[in-house]
């Protein structure tokens, strides 16, 4: 963050900076305009659950409740006053139908549910969230921050402008080893694929028969996830795949597209074949492929 956004954050919280350097947990709400942003950034569709972990005066859940209809959310907070006035808030405005607030820690919250995650709490609170968020909330719930970011896992995206809102999309879990199986070439061909994820972002290499290859552009967004390889298949020469599916728990649905490269070009036949992996506790990626290094 530039430093003058940093000054700027700053004034806006003057009021509370000697309680801030304790890092009491303190109420300061989000502007009107962030809250607007945040909400925007959710996307909201008919039966998404929206929480929010540190309410405060329930601004940003009842935002997004008027903005879409057919959402319900919920609301915890430590501070009784703050939810004891978000409940007669929500009686207010005619939404306590849809939503309540709870006196609670945001490390007891159930994730399970939420299809959307609001935060703004201090950075350090907001990193120790992020083992819970990635446990508990499903692949593909939004998780969207006021002005600070979760640290080492990135942002899928930043609205920048006046002062930053963040999102995310809980990626699926992909790290370990998957099969499949291709029909080409008039041979079923194995493929033994192994990926290593870190948050959102992923590396895999993969065997079929007595090759191994490295994916490139390894992209993962919540449950989708899309790869390209290229790797010589005996009777068909240099070949492109590029993988586009859905991760479900243990298996991933989607579709392959195959073309020859002659000189770095596609050429001839391009197929698209049905892809379906299956997730495995053992990988022929690492038998010996019987080749020797002279
Ligand atoms: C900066 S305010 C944000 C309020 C609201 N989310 C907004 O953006 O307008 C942070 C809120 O989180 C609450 N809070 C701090 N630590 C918390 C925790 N561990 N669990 C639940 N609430 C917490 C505070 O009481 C405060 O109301």
């Amino acid at each position: 963050m530039h430093w003058w956004r940093v000054a700027a954050l700053c004034a806006s919280l003057a009021a509370g900076v000697a309680q801030a350097q304790e890092r009491f947990s303190i109420f300061a709400g989000s502007p009107p305009d962030a809250v607007a942003r945040m909400v925007q950034l959710a996307e909201l569709g008919n039966g998404d659950h929206v929480v929010d972990l540190g309410s405060g005066d329930g601004r940003i859940v009842f935002a997004a409740l008027e903005a879409h209809a057919g959402v319900r959310g919920w609301g915890v907070d430590l501070d009784p006053k703050l939810v004891h006035g978000a409940n007669a808030e929500a009686q207010k405005r005619g939404l306590a139908e849809r939503v309540h607030f709870l006196q609670q820690n945001a490390f007891d919250a159930d994730l399970s549910k939420a299809d959307v995650i609001f935060m703004w709490l201090w950075p350090e609170l907001m990193y120790m969230l992020r083992a819970k968020i990635l446990r508990e909330a499903r692949p593909g719930t939004r998780v969207i921050t006021n002005i600070w970011d979760l640290g080492s896992w990135k942002p899928d995206y930043i609205d920048e402008t006046p002062l930053p809102v963040n999102l995310w999309r809980v990626p699926a879990k992909v790290g370990g080893y998957w099969n499949w199986t291709l029909p080409l070439g008039g041979l079923n061909r194995n493929y033994a694929a192994v990926f290593e994820q870190h948050f959102q972002q992923l590396e895999g290499v993969v065997r079929s028969v007595d090759r191994r290859g490295i994916f490139s552009n390894p992209e993962l967004h919540g449950t989708h996830i899309s790869f390209a390889l290229e790797m010589t298949l005996d009777g068909k020469g240099l070949t492109r795949h590029r993988f586009s599916g859905t991760v479900d728990g243990d298996r991933i649905n989607g579709t392959v597209r195959v073309v020859r490269l002659v000189q770095g070009e596609e050429t001839g036949e391009r197929l698209e074949l049905p892809w379906q992996a299956t997730r495995s506790t053992t990988s022929a990626y690492f038998e010996t492929t019987g080749l020797a290094l002279r």
